[in-house]
């Protein structure tokens, strides 16, 4: 495999931020209020479309988070639109700082992360892997190999050895981020996928603490449903996405 990146698109994550700056913020007391716990220390690996939108959902929601990538200088405008409880950093410093690491990179950038960081990232309590393989994007190669490791969940689990990995939020697109979350009665669900019961029951949390319904759908092996054009993309009630991966397997 060899690595690549794309540019973000920086105007689509700030005008998708400036929409979620209406959203509910909720301080750091009001927080630990309302789910009994206490804010989690989160940083996003990766603050282009999809990463800018969900650390933005966590900041909102009462949780300290750092955004990184490798050009962190330009993460100026995002950090301002996600309010006072975001800064940046670089992919180092951001590994330090989280208990929570959002994974949200091209799937090619995840060697390079696991190499650098894969020792620090199996030290943390949760990594959630939002990262799809996606041809058009990765290149084929890099496709074929998860594919041939048992699907995106596994492949994961073997660039980051270790890790407390958990899939979520995979085909959920990053413009409908912050509507979706403010969604009242029957949520969106989260279909997620992990093997570890302790990272599990921490993104479940988090999860509902941001305004989804998680629905574990099986191991990281059912991994491979959790990317975009798959029955369980897109956006589906809780009751809906356990009908669908009953279908599954
Ligand atoms: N867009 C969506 O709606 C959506 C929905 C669900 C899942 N996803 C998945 O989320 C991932 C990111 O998608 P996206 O649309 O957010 O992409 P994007 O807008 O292009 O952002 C990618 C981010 O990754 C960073 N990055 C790239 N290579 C890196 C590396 N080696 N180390 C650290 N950071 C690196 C980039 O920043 P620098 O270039 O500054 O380092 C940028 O912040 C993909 O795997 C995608 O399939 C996307």
């Amino acid at each position: 495999m060899t690595i690549c990146s794309l540019g973000p698109s920086r105007r689509s994550v700030l005008g998708l931020a400036a929409g979620l700056s209406l959203a509910t913020a909720m301080p750091f007391a009001a927080l630990a209020q309302n789910s009994g716990t206490a804010p989690l220390k989160i940083a996003t690996i990766g603050a282009g479309r999809e990463g800018g939108a969900l650390g933005t959902l966590f900041a909102k929601a009462g949780h300290p988070v750092m955004f990184s990538s490798r050009h962190p200088e330009q993460l100026k405008e995002l950090v301002a639109s996600a309010g006072p409880n975001a800064k940046a950093g670089t992919v180092e410093e951001a590994v330090g700082f989280a208990d929570v690491v959002l994974l949200i990179v091209p799937y090619t950038a995840i060697e390079g992360i696991g190499k650098d960081y894969g020792k620090a990232l199996a030290a943390k309590k949760l990594v959630i892997d939002v990262s799809n393989p996606i041809a058009r994007r990765d290149g084929e190669e890099i496709v074929k190999w998860a594919n041939e490791q048992g699907g995106a969940g596994l492949a994961t689990q073997k660039l980051l050895p270790g890790a407390h990995l958990v899939r979520a939020f995979n085909a959920i697109g990053f413009a409908r981020l912050g509507e979706d979350a403010q969604k009242t009665g029957d949520k969106v669900g989260v279909p997620i996928a992990g093997d570890d019961p302790e990272a599990l029951a921490l993104a479940t949390r988090l999860i509902k603490e941001i305004g989804f319904e998680p629905v574990r759908v099986g191991g990281l092996a059912m991994g491979k449903y959790l990317v975009p054009g798959t029955p369980l993309a897109g956006e589906h009630s809780a009751g809906e996405i356990e009908k669908i991966a009953a279908t599954l397997k």
